[in-house]
């Protein structure tokens, strides 16, 4: 095994783990992928302000998220057919989450079930939920959440029709994969994914599958989606669901500082500033430079946290610097997954937790929670560059 020093040594593994048709799923941004690119790479433009002659000892990226405690101000986010990069993959994200003491969060297109997952982890993991149209569906995934004692409900509000993702349609992504004499091929070059997937019977959309009426196929995403998302969403809508989950809720989504103050005034308890990963609209702000805007239109009322384009502990860094109370990896640890499975989840973690650690103390800084915008170094039109 080749020693794993960064995130890009785990995507290289998983790339080679993995068959085609989910590896692209994962590396996929819509359309042009131009918005998918600009998360990571608008992380550059922010510089780290390095500080010498301060003690270095100790040191805490402990910190509190929705008033949880989390071992470093990271969540795992929630990614659709989970369970497709690696055999029960749901379950193996949770525990490696749990044992490092960070929140996971479980897709509605999640391959194991809510169930599954609270089954076989001990710590209670948050639930997202799309917005759908039938009423049914969605106060039973909220009750099955309360069963499984879910600590926080994600309410994903930027998928009412879903961003065009070329490779997906061409692929034709289903889980589980449809199988064609190209899937056939690829999937036989793909030893130890196959072994673990004969070994499971997890291989649909266990929140689904049994649970919705009226979707002809719902192994396929782009026409389930299609069929069963509620295309007319709006805050009366949204406002119903806070009614329909008494727990902590969380809007993830937002881009903009006015849809930031619609989501304070429904109700939630943060909102995560994110354009789902690049993967909805192409042309879209990035996360990070959406960010400031976001704080000062409502960072003084609710827990700001932020998505997409997170690679690094420097990353983490920069974002809570900016004023975010927490943030989340999705292709971080799915990488990971797919390479090492749990242990890869693990390694992810410990990368970046490593990284955000030291260069917190490069920086002069030892506690998180004392981090502040006074380490970075921002170019002047960094958020107002477009108006
Ligand atoms: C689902 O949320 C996706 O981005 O594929």
């Amino acid at each position: 095994m080749p020693v794993i020093t960064n995130i890009q040594d785990l995507h290289r593994i998983y790339r080679r783990r993995v068959p085609r048709m989910f590896y692209d799923y994962t590396e996929s941004g819509s359309w042009t992928e131009q918005t998918f690119r600009a998360n990571s790479s608008d992380f550059n433009d922010i510089l780290l302000r390095q500080r010498v002659a301060i003690d270095m000892a100790g040191g805490s990226t402990a910190s509190q998220m929705i008033g949880q405690d989390v071992a470093m101000p990271v969540a795992l986010a929630p990614v659709g057919l989970t369970g497709m990069q690696c055999a029960d993959g749901e379950i193996k994200a949770a525990r490696a989450a749990a044992k490092f003491g960070v929140p996971y969060t479980l897709s509605t297109m999640s391959i194991c079930s809510i169930e599954d997952v609270a089954e076989n982890t001990d710590r209670p993991f948050w639930l997202q939920v799309y917005t759908l149209k039938d009423d049914d569906f969605m106060q039973r995934l909220f009750d099955r959440a309360k069963a499984a004692k879910c600590s926080a409900a994600v309410i994903t509000v930027d998928l009412q029709m879903l961003g065009q993702r070329h490779k997906d349609i061409k692929n034709g992504l289903s889980a589980p994969p449809k199988l064609t004499a190209r899937s056939i091929a690829n999937m036989a070059t793909k030893a130890q994914w196959g072994l673990g997937m004969l070994g499971t019977k997890r291989r649909f959309f266990g929140n689904i599958v049994g649970h919705v009426k009226d979707v002809k196929d719902p192994r396929d995403l782009a026409a389930w989606t299609a069929e069963a998302f509620d295309i007319s969403l709006d805050w009366d809508r949204i406002r119903q669901f806070r009614r329909m989950w008494d727990g902590p809720l969380i809007i993830k989504g937002i881009i903009d500082p006015r849809d930031a103050v619609e989501a304070l005034n429904v109700g939630a308890d943060a909102i995560i500033v994110s354009n789902h990963g690049g993967r909805q609209l192409d042309g879209a702000l990035s996360s990070i430079r959406a960010l400031p805007a976001i704080m000062d239109a409502v960072g003084d009322r609710i827990e700001v946290h932020l998505d997409s384009g997170i690679r690094s502990g420097q990353d983490v860094l920069k974002a809570v610097a900016m004023g975010a109370t927490g943030t989340y990896i999705g292709r971080a640890y799915i990488y990971g997954l797919g390479a090492m499975g749990e242990a890869g989840v693990t390694r992810a973690l410990e990368v970046i937790h490593k990284e955000l650690d030291v260069s917190m103390a490069l920086c002069g800084r030892r506690d998180i929670r004392g981090v502040d915008r006074d380490i970075l170094m921002i170019p002047k039109d960094f958020s107002d560059r477009w108006q």
